[in-house]
């Protein structure tokens, strides 16, 4: 419109101009015919000298509208013979300035009038000059006439143009939203180019094959033995599988904290997956958890074994705490797990950093891990299920004092590609240590390839990919999928209050409209979690989609950790400032375009965010699993909200009816939370029921009954063959084939086949 109005401007007194040029010609055409026409009669009257004839005749002509008046010169210095109209200022003696060819524009009181001067001459002799005054105003009249319409023109064509703008926007909004949906259900319409690389989602692919694979099985199963995955089925594995047998948790991380607070003890349960996880199975077999005792009460009500019964409120089993100096922790955990490890597996862009004196912690603190084991253990073969990354040297540990043992150890977070691992000064103990296992689990079968891969470059081992295992030192570890995940149907403390309630509580909680919409985010302050990426989206979505701004806002829960580490002190100055920039930005709304709580939230504080939002977003960099998205699915049994989730975490290799997003494209993030914030119930309803349906078939007790499925298969085999056990021989008779197809094509060994 802008563009048509200074068009307009400019194009105007050009059309003026060349109207008058045009209407000049004209009347001075006019001029001449007239002065033509009347040259005879006129010669008449002049011959006979009849002057009150002449201005008659005159008269008669300039009775004509557009001719306002007349007149005859028969010689130069006489006084014209004119119609009484005709302007003061013209007289005889000065006709030679009016003579021009095109006329004179005299401007009058009336009007501009043009002035033609014609000789007479009808028969050769010049009998004088005829002066014809013609009336313009009429010239003015059409001028602003067809100014008006030019101006209707200018105003009709910026409407069409803005009608064809509007519609092709609409058009390929239209085009756009599709792509996105497209994009969502995996489509590949639209779908930016790197994405649309077959190579990069093949894992998922396989992983998401490999995922139906098994519910067909399940389900075979179930028909076959009515097993149901719940907390009862676990503790009858225990019973008719493994003849009684404790189960011996190890982790560095320990579900319950006792911390001092002034007079009294409070206790804190941790911000931790293992935890989530590991919690409900200890309840479930009872048992024995050892773990780093952590808190600044904890050595406070343990019994002088070091021993404590939990949960406090109903004790299940017993946690034994083992306890670290101070000069331990810093090196075991703080160096070497956390600045070594952490980052080496998650490849997230910080640099891990690898020291001998942490190293030599590492070592120690494994020991005293080790030791801690074999003082619990009851019988020579127990079942020990060593988690994560804090204690890989632990299996090998074990094996040496306690031969016959059944090691499970599992690796929470993501295993990186034989190069990526090959950094690590000691990357052959570690995968040493790890091989003291008789089963090694990753969550996906990708991670699974990478350790195998690793140590097929690392180390002189023999590995057999038909069945997935690796003999080592006379030892055969079996590598096997064992997607991680949460308690189902969830602890009802945590769903008690209604969804309603939670959606009123969380914005009366944060002062903000009852209609607000809300989106969440529940991480540990850690840098692979991509938090500013996060922040980054919605501060795109609130530019992409001002119509969001103030009544929008993202709730971010970030739970404190590891903050003595310096990428993670300095992770979280950046996040704050992030998210105050941002706020800064949007400052103009009347509420916040995020809310950063960065403090530590107990599960029902989480639980309640997750039941009164509209959305949680997960856009882990590198992860594992991540099991706030599985939690989030799990506590929404209203079948609503959206989940909005990062391609690189071990969760949307399940979970595909969730909005899979690249968390470094902003864009494409900001349209998952546009999609999110549009999405109809019916589809919501949708998603949620099938992600449901999946989670409470794959709960947390199908994760651990399948190890230990696993494990008691293992132990009858190397019964039957008269020596502790011999995972060559367990994984060789899956050649039977068993009821699952292999998740990898050369890869997996199903215990059922054993049963
Ligand atoms: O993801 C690995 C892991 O050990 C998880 O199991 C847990 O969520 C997280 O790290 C906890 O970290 P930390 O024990 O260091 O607080």
């Amino acid at each position: 419109m802008l563009v048509l109005t200074a068009l307009a401007y400019l194009v105007m007194p050009l059309v003026d101009r060349l109207t008058v040029q045009w209407f000049v010609k004209d009347l001075n055409l006019r001029a001449t015919l007239v002065a033509n026409t009347i040259d005879e009669p006129l010669y008449g009257l002049v011959a006979a000298n009849d002057t009150p004839g002449i201005r008659r005749f005159f008269a008669r002509i300039a009775q004509d509208e557009r001719v306002f008046a007349m007149g005859l010169c028969g010689t130069p210095q006489g006084t014209p013979v004119a119609t009484a109209s005709l302007p003061g200022e013209i007289n005889c003696a000065n006709l030679n300035s009016f003579s021009d060819p095109t006329g004179r524009v005299l401007t009058e009181a009336q009007g501009p009038l043009l002035v033609s001067v014609r000789p007479i001459a009808p028969f050769g002799d010049t009998v004088g000059r005829i002066v014809l005054v013609q009336d313009m105003s009429f010239v003015e009249r059409r001028s602003a006439q067809t100014k008006q319409y030019l101006f209707y023109f200018f105003v009709a064509l910026g409407v069409v143009v803005s009608l064809i703008t509007v519609a092709v926007a609409q058009l390929s909004w239209r085009g756009w939203v599709h792509g996105i949906q497209a994009l969502m259900r995996g489509e590949g319409l639209l779908r930016p180019a790197h994405l649309s690389d077959e190579g990069e989602l093949q894992p998922i692919a396989d992983d998401l094959r490999t995922l139906i694979r098994d519910i067909e099985a399940e389900h075979r199963l179930r028909d076959e033995e009515q097993l149901a995955w719940t907390p009862e089925t676990l503790r009858g594995i225990l019973d008719r599988e493994l003849r009684g047998q404790d189960v011996m948790v190890v982790s560095n991380r320990e579900p319950y904290i006792h911390v001092r607070q002034a007079d009294s003890i409070v206790i804190q349960r941790p911000a931790s997956g293992l935890v989530t996880a590991v919690e409900p199975i200890m309840r479930a077999c009872s048992g024995i958890w050892i773990a780093h005792g952590s808190g600044s009460a904890d050595r406070e009500v343990v019994d002088r074994n070091d021993r404590i019964q939990v949960p406090v409120e109903d004790p299940s089993y017993r946690l034994r705490r083992v306890w670290l100096t101070q000069e331990e922790e810093q090196g075991y955990y703080y160096g070497f797990a956390n600045e070594g490890l952490w980052p080496l597996c998650h490849i997230a862009h910080v640099r891990p950093t690898f020291r001998t004196s942490d190293w030599i912690q590492y070592e120690r603190v494994n020991r005293k891990f080790a030791d801690a084991i074999v003082q619990e253990a009851k019988s020579p073969d127990p079942i020990v299920l060593v988690q994560d990354y804090h204690l890989a040297l632990v299996p090998r540990m074990v094996r040496e004092r306690l031969p016959a043992a059944t090691i499970i150890a599992f690796w929470h977070i993501p295993w990186p590609n034989p190069e990526a691992f090959a950094i690590c000064p000691w990357r052959q103990e570690l995968l040493d240590g790890l091989l003291g296992s008789s089963i090694l689990g990753f969550h996906t079968q990708f991670h699974c390839n990478n350790f195998v891969d690793t140590v097929d470059r690392q180390l002189e081992a023999m590995v057999d990919r038909e069945t997935f295992s690796v003999s080592f030192n006379g030892q055969t570890t079996v590598i096997k999928r064992y997607p991680i995940s949460v308690e189902w149907p969830p602890n009802k403390s945590l769903v008690a209050i209604p969804v309603e309630e939670c959606r009123a509580r969380v914005r009366e909680r944060h002062a903000l409209p009852s209609d607000h919409a809300i989106g969440l985010g529940v991480d540990r302050l850690d840098y692979t979690k991509g938090l500013e990426e996060r922040f980054n989206a919605v501060e795109r979505l609130l530019e992409l989609h001002p119509q969001w701004i103030g009544k929008f806002t993202f709730i971010q829960i970030a739970a404190p950790s590891r903050a003595s580490i310096e990428q993670y002190h300095d992770y979280e100055q950046r996040v704050r400032a992030l998210a105050a920039r941002i706020n800064e930005r949007f400052a103009r709304s009347k509420y916040p375009a995020i809310i950063l709580e960065a403090k530590h939230h107990e599960p029902e504080s989480v639980y309640e965010y997750y039941r009164g939002t509209d959305l949680c977003f997960v856009s882990s960099l590198h992860d594992g699993m991540n099991l706030v998205a599985k939690e989030f699915v799990a506590s929404r049994e209203d079948e609503r909200g959206v989940l909005i989730l990062s391609q690189f975490t071990g969760a949307a290799r399940e979970l595909p009816e969730a909005l899979i997003v690249n968390p470094y494209d902003a864009d494409q993030c900001a349209a998952a939370i546009n999609v999110a914030l549009a999405m109809p119930l019916r589809t919501q309803r949708t998603r949620m029921r099938l992600m449901r349906g999946l989670i409470s078939e794959f709960n947390v007790y199908r994760w651990a009954g399948r190890m230990l499925l696993d494990a008691a298969t293992m132990r009858r085999r190397g019964r039957i063959l008269g020596r502790p056990m011999q995972a060559s021989r367990w994984v060789s008779a899956a050649d039977d084939a068993g009821p699952e197809a292999p998740a990898h094509p050369t890869a997996h060994v199903q215990s059922e086949s054993f049963r």
